[in-house]
């Protein structure tokens, strides 16, 4: 078994790090675009009840088995399921460890798209036209430069442990994200245009929020969003003292997540309008086109239109997006790095340097098929994987860890009277919830 665990020192410590992992690609790049490409409003207000009924309560689920437990994922469920299906446990574990892998895989790669833009707005502001250049555009090349890069990056900082230098950085760096994206919505909502993105963002149109792809794409966002259904979370959970508030922990990391998506999506889907407006070929069908790669152009067009002080706004833009990515990956990294030193007795370091070697190896597939993988490992993660984990999760918390006695217990210990009416909805309703949407999952593919 292992040494000393690590553990945040604080419940700010604790949120500031699960916050971490929450914001970071999926909510400034991977939202805005899906809300763009389902209708706009109606995503955005079909996200917000998905988020509400179902991700919030799986976010609840994971840190809860994990505080308890106090063990990596694996172990972790393996102990949850100990007189029923220890077995099922552990093997729905690796699962989790396994889509942590998928999601590193192909985060990576978009992260490296960050860093090179971060990059390019820097050169160009040296004068360094051609490289700036060669930055901008995506290429095969820049992949293979920019995701080991990325790779690197993350575990130089993941192997001297989570506590120190990234808890740190991200409580200063985040607030400043947030800055530049208030700063910018001002910029972008005066512009020609603009209005027509908001109308777009925030009147949903209430016929399309039964299509059933529309719920699929929110919910799987939703849950990607707030990194449920991979282990990491549950890792960050049993970081934490046992016996801490989960309740309000997790309805804390739900709103700061959530609003920055919200703000995301009033920056980028305006700004898509302001780009048309000006003569970019933005929307075809109503369809995005060139799906998220979009906004690499539509963004540095916005930045470039604010002359030399928007090549300094870029480069801090994109370099704030990589440190919020480099957060995401590692929460990620953790649940493989934290199962290698428990339950297989390596040291840190080496673990950090084996689960990044084999991301890295990963990483090259999806370039080398990126057509082929990159798109289908992103629905596989975020439509199948991560929503069966959560279904699993809830199944843990409300039927098998003592057969669900365990938040009857804490609510009778404590006098607190809704406890049992959350428990019960974690018994019953989130799985009979997430089924239909399963079911809906399989008739459509
Ligand atoms: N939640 C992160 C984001 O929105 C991505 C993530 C998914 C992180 C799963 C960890 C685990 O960018």
């Amino acid at each position: 078994m292992t040494q000393t665990r690590d553990s945040f020192h604080s419940r700010i410590g604790f949120v500031l790090a699960a916050a971490g992992s929450a914001i970071g690609l999926g909510n400034i790049w991977g939202f805005p675009t899906q809300a763009a490409n389902n209708g706009g409003g109606a995503f955005l207000f079909v996200y917000l009840l998905v988020t509400l009924l179902l991700a919030l309560p799986a976010l609840y689920a994971e840190i809860y088995i994990g505080n308890q437990a106090q063990k990596n994922p694996v172990a972790a469920l393996k102990e949850a399921c100990q007189d029923t299906l220890p077995n099922v446990g552990k093997y729905a574990g690796i699962i989790g460890l396994c889509g942590a892998m998928m999601m590193l895989s192909f985060y990576t790669i978009v992260a490296g798209w960050m860093l090179a833009h971060a990059l390019s707005a820097f050169t160009e502001l040296l004068g360094l036209t051609s490289i700036s250049q060669w930055l901008a555009i995506s290429s095969t090349e820049r992949n293979l430069l920019f995701t080991p890069l990325f790779i690197l990056l993350g575990a130089a900082i993941i192997h001297q442990g989570v506590n120190a230098g990234i808890e740190k950085w991200s409580a200063r760096l985040m607030p400043l994200l947030l800055v530049m994206l208030i700063g910018l919505i001002i910029y972008i909502l005066r512009q020609p245009g603009a209005e027509k993105g908001l109308a777009l963002y925030l009147i949903p149109d209430f016929s399309q929020v039964t299509n059933p792809k529309l719920i699929i794409s929110a919910m799987g966002q939703a849950f990607f969003s707030l990194s449920i259904g991979v282990g990491g979370m549950m890792v960050y959970g049993s970081y934490m003292q046992k016996g801490k508030d989960i309740g309000k922990l997790a309805i804390s990391i739900t709103a700061l997540d959530t609003f920055i998506a919200f703000m995301a999506g009033l920056l980028i889907i305006p700004a898509l309008f302001v780009a048309q407006e000006a003569g970019l070929e933005v929307f075809s069908n109503n369809e995005l086109i060139g799906e998220g790669q979009l906004i690499f152009k539509i963004l540095p067009e916005l930045f470039n239109s604010m002359g030399n002080v928007g090549l300094i706004v870029s480069s801090c833009f994109f370099l704030l997006l990589s440190i919020a990515a480099l957060t995401s990956t590692i929460s990620s990294t953790e649940v493989p790095v934290s199962y290698l030193m428990e339950d297989k007795n390596l040291t840190r370091s080496r673990a950090t340097w084996l689960v990044s070697f084999v991301v890295l190896c990963a990483s090259m597939l999806l370039i080398a098929f990126f057509d082929e993988l990159f798109g289908l490992v992103i629905r596989v993660l975020t439509t199948i994987l991560q929503p069966l984990s959560c279904l699993f999760y809830f199944i843990v918390v409300g039927w098998l860890w003592n057969r669900g006695n365990k938040l009857r217990d804490k609510a009778l210990q404590e006098g607190r009277k809704w406890l049992p009416i959350w428990g019960n909805y974690l018994r019953f309703v989130c799985p009979l919830l997430l089924s239909v949407v399963f079911v809906n999952v399989a008739i459509l593919n």
